[in-house]
């Protein structure tokens, strides 16, 4: 089934200095239980992208649909995830993860039953009653992603969710996320500059071009064995890693 529809979708800016084409005719589809990851050059249009589908900022052009409905602003079918955490500070971890649910009017024992799963589900048992000032970086991640994925969302809409982390801590998440995601049947648009976080967790990558952002390829991922840190080094990925780096790399402007 399809989750995400996106046809022949433009964006144009209004700016001081005259009106800027920031993506151009794009089209793709994101099937239930799929992991879909745009990578693209810097200011190709990638984060505009996803915030018109997150109904953040009105298209210029096309139809976006989610589950076949028509997107016209932001809704609790999509879970969005950004690079800042996004916690709110005077709430514990536990809380949170219910504050969604809550706006929901779900009871209050069914809500504390769920945010426990999905904080447990990212590893932070210990740490439900904690405030997210006293978190690190990658913990106060987790309990986003935890709190999107208690929600229910129809797709989850990350822009660079672990742009902020340390090369280490990233490479955990990632792993974290693919086993999340697959735990959950999750369906996922994820953005990234990191080409090995790409082919990681994503089941096709779309390339982009350069802006004005249109879709230059899309491919599928195919690895064989485990998609984790012992992946990044295997033949296939290897390829896989140059094909993309080719299609991003001809279109830099020297
Ligand atoms: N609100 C806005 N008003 C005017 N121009 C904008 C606005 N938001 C983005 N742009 C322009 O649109 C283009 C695409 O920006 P966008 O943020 O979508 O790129 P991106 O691919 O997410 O880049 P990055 O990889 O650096 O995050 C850029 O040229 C940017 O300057
Ligand atoms: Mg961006």
């Amino acid at each position: 089934m399809e989750k995400l529809t996106v046809e022949h979708v433009s964006k144009i800016y209004n700016t001081p200095n005259g009106s800027l084409l920031a993506v151009k005719d794009v089209s793709f589809t994101v099937e239930e239980g799929e992991f879909v990851v745009i990578v693209g050059n810097s200011g190709c249009g990638k984060t505009s992208l996803l915030n018109m589908i997150g109904g953040l900022e009105e298209k210029t052009e096309g139809s976006i649909r989610v589950s076949g409905q028509e997107v016209t602003g932001p809704g609790p079918d999509r879970g969005m995830v950004f690079q800042g955490y996004s916690l709110f500070p005077w709430l514990t971890v536990q809380k949170n993860v219910e504050f969604g649910l809550k706006m929901r009017g779900i009871d209050a024992k069914t809500r504390a039953e769920t945010a426990r799963k999905y904080v447990s589900l990212v590893g932070l048992e210990g740490f439900a009653d904690t405030l997210p000032d006293a978190l690190s970086g990658g913990m106060k991640q987790r309990a986003a992603i935890a709190r999107t994925l208690a929600n229910a969302p129809e797709i989850l809409l990350m822009d660079e969710p672990f742009g902020a982390l340390d090369a280490q801590t990233r490479i955990v998440m990632q792993e974290l996320l693919a086993r999340v995601s697959r735990e959950t049947g999750s369906t996922v648009l994820f953005i990234t500059h990191d080409i090995d976080e790409a082919i990681l967790l994503g089941t096709r990558i779309l390339v982009m071009s350069r802006r004005p952002g249109t879709v230059q390829k899309i491919l599928p991922v195919s690895l064989p064995g485990k998609r984790d840190h012992t992946a990044l080094t295997s033949p296939e990925f290897l390829a896989l890693k140059r094909e993309i780096m080719d299609l991003l790399w001809t279109e830099q402007v020297l």
